[in-house]
């Protein structure tokens, strides 16, 4: 079988849709070779210095990961450079990260959560890289955190890498979610599935069910539903998966379907959710609706917010288009 590389699959994809210009090709590439190097660090565990506390906090007030800070470096220094990007932001920086003014500045701006499923690392379980990108406002000379401020439809591309048994990266640009897997002997990305589609029906649900007390009553309708099995509303037996990292929760339901929920609930009104909008929510929606799923915050779609703040947290209801829509109606009802 004839291996197509991501290089080659962005070439074809601009020839055939015009939807990756050569400094949109070169972001991507650029973003992909930070998460091959991340993945490296990642496989290396006790042996190389990577694991535990780097004991320091980030703006969630959550203790970073040595890996946080490695992985939240090796994606600013590889992107900083190229004339792609105006800036950057990050799940690990409080503030927005312009682009240095000794490298020309390009019209991207690029979001990331540079290590996704941090509880995970030490383990030795999936956790992952997801991004988003968007386009600097016209006219932007100095950017500010404001300009990064648009809803999760106006991304020109999104994706995560997951570091697992194999390392992979998908990735939409607009035109179908695509799979590469990278050859660790050849150091390349190559594609492994084209046109990723979530069926529309399911029998797998996620949700972390410790928080169940917590919950707002459409979600516990919707839940105590899946576990009353055949005997019950639904009229059949449902399986439960909680990997804890999104990305590889996500990547499941891209590959066999299923709904994951992190809902909001009544601690905390102020912070609904415990996922952020603009580099997990919005990234992630993206690419489920691209496979045909659907994503929402239980009232709306998620790609239609409108942030306030670039750390904004937000419920999120995603995958099976079926599922998402029923528990979405559960809170109408509510
Ligand atoms: P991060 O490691 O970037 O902070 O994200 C962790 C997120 C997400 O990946 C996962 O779905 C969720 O937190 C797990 O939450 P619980 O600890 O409640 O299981
Ligand atoms: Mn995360
Ligand atoms: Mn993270």
């Amino acid at each position: 079988m004839k291996r197509i590389s991501l290089t080659q699959h962005l070439i074809e994809q601009q020839r055939e849709h015009n939807s990756i210009p050569a400094e949109l090709r070169l972001l991507i590439e650029v973003v992909a070779r930070a998460c091959k190097t991340i993945s490296h660090a990642v496989g290396k565990g006790a042996l190389g210095d990577v694991l535990g506390t780097a004991h320091s906090e980030n703006i969630q007030g959550e203790v970073q990961k040595k890996l946080d800070v490695i992985s939240n470096e090796i994606l600013l220094e590889a992107n900083e450079w190229g004339g792609h990007l105006a800036a950057m932001a990050s799940e690990e920086m409080e503030s927005i990260h312009p682009i240095p003014n000794r490298y020309p500045m390009g019209e991207y701006m690029l979001l990331f959560d540079p290590l996704d499923g941090s509880s995970n690392i030490d383990v030795n379980v999936s956790i992952g890289t997801i991004f988003s990108v968007l386009k600097a406002p016209e006219g932007m000379r100095t950017p500010h955190e404001q300009d990064f401020l648009q809803p999760g439809t106006r991304q020109v591309a999104a994706g995560y890498a997951v570091y697992g048994p194999q390392t992979v990266l998908v990735l939409s640009t607009g035109n179908g979610v695509h799979c590469f897997t990278l050859d660790r002997e050849m150091g390349s990305w190559v594609l492994t599935q084209r046109d990723m589609k979530i069926p529309a029906q399911t029998k797998e649900y996620s949700i972390n069910t410790s928080n169940s007390r917590h919950w707002h009553a459409p979600v516990k309708r919707y839940i105590a539903e899946l576990e009353e099995g055949q005997g019950g509303p639904r009229g059949k037996d449902f399986n439960m998966r909680w990997v804890a990292s999104m990305v590889a929760d996500v990547h499941r339901i891209l590959t066999r379907g299923g709904i994951f929920m992190y809902p909001a609930d009544t601690r905390e009104p102020d912070k609904p959710g415990k996922l952020r909008l603009m580099y997990e929510a919005n990234p992630m929606a993206f690419l489920v609706e691209q496979a045909g799923g659907a994503a929402t915050d239980g009232r709306g779609r998620i790609l239609d917010i409108q942030p306030v703040k670039l750390h904004q947290r937000v419920p999120v209801f995603l995958g099976s288009k079926e599922e998402v829509e029923r528990v979405t109606a559960y809170h109408a009802d509510n």
